[in-house]
């Protein structure tokens, strides 16, 4: 079996951050969210990844090379293949034939999140005789998202955002598929918003007579694509690590609860209370950590308060005397209160920055 990974777009909802990087790069508890679905799938013995890139964003496109590499160090060997254009997801699939030859396959939206892992899926449709099986995920309001209709223990009839959705199924980003499915790519039509559509060519499948199975997704399920999502993975993550400090803590400081503090970080008369990770060569001091944070690499934050948030690498918060909360911080970011007076808000901030004073 083959894994893809679909590693395009532009990443327009979790702007500015993607102005300067890839959406898949975004670290959720300190780890970038394409690095989960690339473990996943070598947890689930596909070593053999195609990662999708999109050749007319050049700067994510190499982020990604740069950060994956050839992906030995996860133990997988990554092939990279070039979208030229975001045509959709049933494109970007189609483009890697030639990698995927007659063998069945998953295909790994960079930006899905499962709890699970897939491994157990994998083991059934390897060795199963379905033509594709679709992760699901009950949720509330699906009408965001590709909708399925399930019946007898097959999956009969899908939707792609519908105003109307015919079931509270929501597709998830995760897809089990063999050769088929470039048969029913074959002549898609782009839809409204010009792409073609997975879910569109997941319909052909149907229509082919394929044997199309569902399989629940129990645990959590995340679309990492916006802010509140990419602060909700954090949580769930940072949930489950194991605490860890190889850092330095002084006297004067204390940790409490699930915290990772990573090697050549210092905390001084600072008080971290988990779930949090405070990245290698943080220093923290006279400030407060409050739960569901991740802390980049290399940050200074000092006399300051965070709670549920996440910093990226390098970034250096001072003297912030509110709380800062539910936030997404990039990289290098420099976030101060100035000594001196008059008192009052200097702001540099980038195209499509969101900035909240309470
Ligand atoms: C895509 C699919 C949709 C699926 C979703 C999962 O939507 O088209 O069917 O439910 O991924 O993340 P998009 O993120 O492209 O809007």
């Amino acid at each position: 079996m083959k894994g893809i990974i679909l590693a395009g777009g532009k990443g327009t909802r979790l702007r500015p951050l993607t102005f300067t990087g890839a959406k898949q790069l975004v670290p959720v508890a300190n780890k970038p969210v394409l690095f989960y679905a690339i473990e996943d799938l070598v947890e689930a013995g596909i070593p053999d990844i195609g990662i999708v890139v999109p050749s007319d964003f050049p700067m994510g496109r190499e982020q990604i090379m740069g950060a994956v590499g050839d992906g030995s160090r996860f133990g997988a060997r990554v092939t990279y293949i070039d979208q030229d254009a975001p045509r959709g997801l049933a494109h970007a699939v189609g483009i890697c034939r030639d990698f995927v030859g007659d063998d069945k396959f998953v295909v790994f939206l960079g930006d899905n999140f499962i709890r699970e892992g897939i491994a157990n899926t994998a083991r059934a449709f390897r060795e199963g005789s379905m033509n594709a099986t679709l992760l699901l995920h009950r949720v509330p309001d699906p009408r965001g998202l590709g909708v399925a209709v399930v019946e007898d223990g097959r999956v009969i009839e899908l939707q792609e955002k519908p105003a109307s959705p015919k079931s509270d199924l929501a597709i998830v980003g995760i897809y089990f598929l063999d050769r088929n499915f470039f048969e029913a790519a074959r002549g898609l039509v782009p839809s409204a918003r010009g792409e073609l559509e997975i879910t569109d060519a997941l319909s052909r499948l149907i229509e082919m007579g394929c044997d199309v199975r569902p399989e629940m997704v129990v645990g959590y399920w995340i679309d990492t694509g916006k802010h509140i999502d990419m602060l909700d993975a954090n949580r769930l993550i940072l949930d489950t690590l194991d605490a860890r400090i190889d850092g330095e803590v002084d006297a004067e400081s204390t940790v409490s609860g699930r915290v990772v503090i990573e090697a050549g970080a210092r905390l001084v008369r600072s008080n971290v209370r988990g779930p949090a990770i405070i990245g290698a060569g943080a220093v923290l001091t006279d400030t407060f950590i409050g739960p569901f944070t991740a802390i980049g690499d290399g940050c200074t934050i000092t006399s300051s308060e965070i709670a549920h948030s996440i910093v990226l690498d390098h970034s250096r918060i001072e003297h912030i005397d509110e709380r800062i909360e539910d936030s997404l911080i990039g990289r290098n970011v420099d976030l101060r209160r100035a000594a001196t007076r008059p008192r009052g808000h200097k702001f540099l901030l980038g195209d499509n920055s969101s900035l909240e004073l309470q």
